[in-house]
């Protein structure tokens, strides 16, 4: 197998996932800097805040990190002035989500860049392979956000595994705790790709209400639904957890960030997955990564 170490730039197989909105420089640089390959959620933001947040990453820590790119969401100047800008920063990796990336993966490549994909089945997977992604992200039905997988992780990941043959490839859905990691590093996995668990971080980008909304949620609370979820195209897959307080809102999807009033962070469904009944408390992201590696 292709060494996911040499291709992340760290030996922590515990990767968190780049969550739009959520994971911005200061949950990124202390994940970084806790020895995980910390990574930027780019979606929807313009290319020139692009650079800004990837420059400020750098500012703050010097160890590898990585950013994620999701072409329905390129923001207003487009996915393609997003890869450029994302390019020209060098990160360790860029990781790409929902879409066609037989232009986009050769250009990261030749920069020197790791590329990884997030796919949520056995076509995606081969897809993915054929244009020459470096590390597979093989989504289950349980991952929090948009869903692209129609599949539980203990189906898919053993065939994303066999079709992946040297490829590393990194679980990811429900992956909120030390067992459940365990667990699918025991089937074959090289790595976890965590979003969840991370939004509880001091340092992610998430609204206080959201983190706490999280921490009470139990084992059942999460819905895969497909209505309205700001920024992506009516009909769209995700995994929400769903207000308590009643309003006109609670039909939409989002990830509620300080800039949004309590009200709307309490009225709207929030992404989580399915491993959102491990969060017990919001604490530094050096501390959440530690609980998925070690369970202490
Ligand atoms: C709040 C939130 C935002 C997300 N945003 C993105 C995104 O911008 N790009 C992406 O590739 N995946 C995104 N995802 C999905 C993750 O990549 C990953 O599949 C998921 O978090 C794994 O499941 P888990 O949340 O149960 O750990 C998001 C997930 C969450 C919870």
């Amino acid at each position: 197998m292709a060494d996911l170490e040499s291709l992340i730039g760290t030996h922590n197989p515990i990767c968190p996932a780049g969550m739009g909105g959520i994971a911005g420089p200061d949950l990124v640089a202390a994940l970084s800097e806790a020895g995980a390959l910390g990574h930027l959620g780019g979606i929807r933001l313009p290319a020139t805040d692009l650079q800004s947040w990837l420059r400020e990453v750098k500012s703050k820590t010097d160890k590898p990190f990585a950013v994620n790119l999701v072409p329905p969401g390129g923001g207003p100047d487009g996915f393609d002035a997003q890869l450029e800008v994302a390019i020209a920063e060098k990160p360790k990796a860029i990781s790409l989500y929902w879409g066609d990336f037989e232009t986009t993966i050769p250009k990261i490549k030749a920069a020197g860049i790791t590329t990884m994909v997030q796919i949520g089945s056995v076509a995606g997977a081969k897809q993915a392979l054929e244009q020459g992604a470096d590390i597979l992200i093989a989504q289950g039905i349980e991952a929090g956000g948009h869903v692209i997988s129609k599949t539980g992780l203990l189906s898919l990941l053993p065939e994303v595994l066999k079709l992946a043959g040297s490829v590393p490839v990194l679980a990811a859905g429900g992956l909120s705790s030390a067992e459940k990691i365990k667990t699918v590093m025991g089937m074959g996995a090289a790595g976890a790709w965590v979003g969840t668990s991370f939004i509880a971080a001091e340092e992610s980008n998430a609204h206080p209400i959201y983190r706490q909304r999280l921490i009470e949620a139990g084992p059942d609370d999460t819905h895969h639904g497909h209505f309205y979820s700001y920024g992506w195209p009516i009909g769209t897959p995700y995994r929400v957890i769903k207000p308590k307080i009643k309003a006109l809102r609670n039909w939409k999807a989002a990830g509620a960030r300080p800039g949004n009033t309590d009200r709307f962070a309490q009225t709207v469904q929030l992404y989580a997955g399915q491993g959102v009944g491990d969060i017990q408390k919001s604490e530094p992201a050096q501390d959440i990564l530690r609980h998925l590696a070690t369970g202490l």
